[in-house]
Parts: C-alpha cells; sequence; structure tokens
C-alpha cells in the first residue's frame, strides 16, 4: 500500500469512528431516525473531505480532535446531500455506497429526516466548544460551512443541476453549477486546516487557490466514470447522466477533452501549493488521486 492509500484508510477509520460517537442513539420512535443516519453515514464512501480537513490541519499544527471533528462535521454534511440527492425527486436512485439507498432502505419521508437530522448535527458539533477554544474560530468554521452547504454552495449547485436536464447550458454555466454543487464542500474542507489553525491570510489563500481547482476536477471525474464506470467498481448505477439527459462536462466536450480538462485542473491545484513545500506532499497526491480513481 502507498502512502497516500495508508493515510485515506487511517483518516477514514478515524472519523467514522468520531461520527460514530457523535450520533444520538434514540431509545423510542425515534430510533429509526438514528438508524437511518448511521445506515447512510457509515455506508463507507471514499471520506475524502475528512481527509481534505484532517490533512489541511497538519500544517498548521491542529489538534487531532478538532481536526476529526470537523472532519465528521463536513462528512454528515457530505452525506445528507447524497440521501437527498438520491430521493425520487432528484436523481432517483437506489443503489449508494454498495447498498440500497437510505429511501428505499427505510422510507422517504425517514431518509428527507435523516439528511436534515445530519446537516443539524454538523452544525452542532462545529459550535461545540470541543471543536475549538476559540468562539472566533468555531464562528467562521459555522460561516464558512453555512456559505459552503447552503444556496451560495452545494444545495444552488444542486438546483440549477436540476435544470441542466431540460436547459441548454453552456461550459461557463456547467463549470459554475460543478463549483457550486461539489466545489464549494470541498473548499470549505480543504479551507478548515487554515481555519483552525489560525493561518496567515496567504495560506488561507494558497488552499483555497487549490480546492477551487480541485473541487471542479473532482467533479468532472464523477461525471467521466458516470460514463465509464461500473456499477461494481462505483457502488453507484452508471450511465444515469445520459439517461436523465444532463449536461456535463462529458456531454459538452466527449470523454477525452474532460479527462485532459481534469487533469490540467489537477496540475493547477498543485500549483498553488508551492509555499508549503514538502509538507504538502500529500495533498499533492490526492489530487492525482482524484482523477485517477475508478469510484
Ligand atoms: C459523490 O461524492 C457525489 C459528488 C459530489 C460527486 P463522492 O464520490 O465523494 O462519494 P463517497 O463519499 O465516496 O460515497
Ligand atoms: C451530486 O452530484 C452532488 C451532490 C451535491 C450530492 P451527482 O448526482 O452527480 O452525484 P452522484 O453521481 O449521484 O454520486
Ligand atoms: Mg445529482
Ligand atoms: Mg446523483
Ligand atoms: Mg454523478
Amino acid at each position: 500500500m502507498n502512502h497516500l492509500e495508508d493515510a485515506l484508510k487511517q483518516t477514514a477509520g478515524a472519523v467514522t469512528n468520531e461520527i460514530e460517537r457523535l450520533i444520538p442513539k434514540g431509545d423510542g420512535l425515534d430510533s429509526r431516525l438514528f438508524e437511518a443516519m448511521d445506515y447512510a453515514v457509515l455506508a463507507g464512501g471514499k471520506r475524502l473531505r475528512p481527509f481534505l480537513v484532517v490533512t489541511s490541519s497538519e500544517l498548521f499544527n491542529v489538534s487531532s480532535n478538532s481536526a476529526l471533528r470537523v472532519a465528521a462535521a463536513v462528512e454528515m454534511v457530505h452525506t445528507y446531500s447524497l440521501i437527498h440527492d438520491d430521493l425520487p425527486a432528484m436523481d432517483n436512485d437506489d443503489l449508494r455506497r454498495g447498498k440500497p439507498t437510505c429511501h428505499i432502505k427505510f422510507d422517504e419521508a425517514t431518509a428527507i429526516l435523516a439528511g436534515d437530522s445530519l446537516l443539524t448535527l454538523a452544525f452542532g458539533v462545529l459550535g461545540d466548544e470541543k471543536t475549538h477554544s476559540d468562539a472566533e474560530v468555531r464562528c467562521r468554521l459555522i460561516t464558512s460551512l453555512a456559505d459552503s452547504a447552503g444556496g451560495p454552495g452545494m444545495v444552488g449547485g444542486q438546483m440549477i443541476d436540476l435544470a441542466a436536464e431540460s436547459e441548454d447550458l453552456d461550459i461557463g454555466a456547467i463549470t459554475r453549477l460543478q463549483r457550486m454543487k461539489t466545489g464549494e464542500l470541498i473548499a470549505f474542507s480543504c479551507v478548515a486546516g487554515a481555519i483552525l489553525g489560525k493561518a496567515p491570510d496567504q495560506a488561507y489563500h494558497a488552499l483555497h487557490g487549490y480546492a477551487h481547482d480541485l473541487g471542479l476536477a473532482f467533479q468532472i471525474t464523477d461525471d467521466l466514470l458516470d460514463t465509464l464506470g461500473n456499477e461494481e467498481d462505483l457502488g453507484k448505477r452508471a450511465g444515469k447522466d445520459a439517461d436523465a439527459g444532463k449536461a456535463t462536462f462529458v456531454s459538452i466536450l466527449g470523454v477525452d477533452r474532460a479527462r485532459e480538462q481534469a487533469d490540467m485542473l489537477a496540475d493547477q491545484a498543485i500549483a498553488h501549493l508551492e509555499m508549503f513545500d514538502d509538507k504538502a506532499n500529500l495533498l499533492r497526491d490526492v489530487a492525482r488521486f482524484v482523477v485517477e480513481r475508478r469510484n
């Protein structure tokens, strides 16, 4: 196993334990809600966003407790976005992370509530003193995640994504939608370490630049995998974007040029990391992983 794989695996294990600790256990009629939250969030997944939180935190000597709590919060928001993305009203998917989607395993109402509850819990975790002793840092984490996850970010991007099934979007409009629906949460994950470590502005902006390119490279690769990948590797259905008639980088540029764009963006992301020298090697490796992955 190479260094990156090892590090990804280790962070995935640690963040999964943290999430398990943070999700309450119901003991009455509400326990179904917590079962559905556990089911979706503990089902696996690459845990890429937690890895970015933990790795960016290491640049600024942030305590692992703080980093893991923020990593857990981001993964909760990400998992909520997947639960809702899979609902019949959105992508209507029945397979996620190699298992039946939350609304298939439970029911639609429970899936909606499990998503709501993961989202809310994430902000509760960020606001808790255990995440950071400085209230100003906690506030910055909360407002940044709110922007990244909400209307100006992921949710707004999902709104435009629905329009991509019926409207003729050009490459500029698709770029904006991808940056919003996927890039913003990835960007929060990369700057979280700088916020937690009260890093100088220059370091914050370098990480933001890195994330800006990485997020787009990540979603272009997701679209490529939707076209080229298979269900077994992906743990989700393939060919969904074409079936839905969705405009993506792949539908507009074709496979080869979309792949070139993703590779170029990964190189561009890496170029932002110069000021961190060898300390950012894992972030460099993960940029390559993002465009070379098979799921
Ligand atoms: C899938 O995200 C949804 C997108 C934003 C493209 P991931 O590919 O990170 O999914 P998991 O977390 O590994 O399941
Ligand atoms: C979802 O994008 C992005 C989210 C914000 C959840 P997709 O709809 O392409 O993600 P997959 O392919 O279902 O994982
Ligand atoms: Mg979708
Ligand atoms: Mg989807
Ligand atoms: Mg997709």
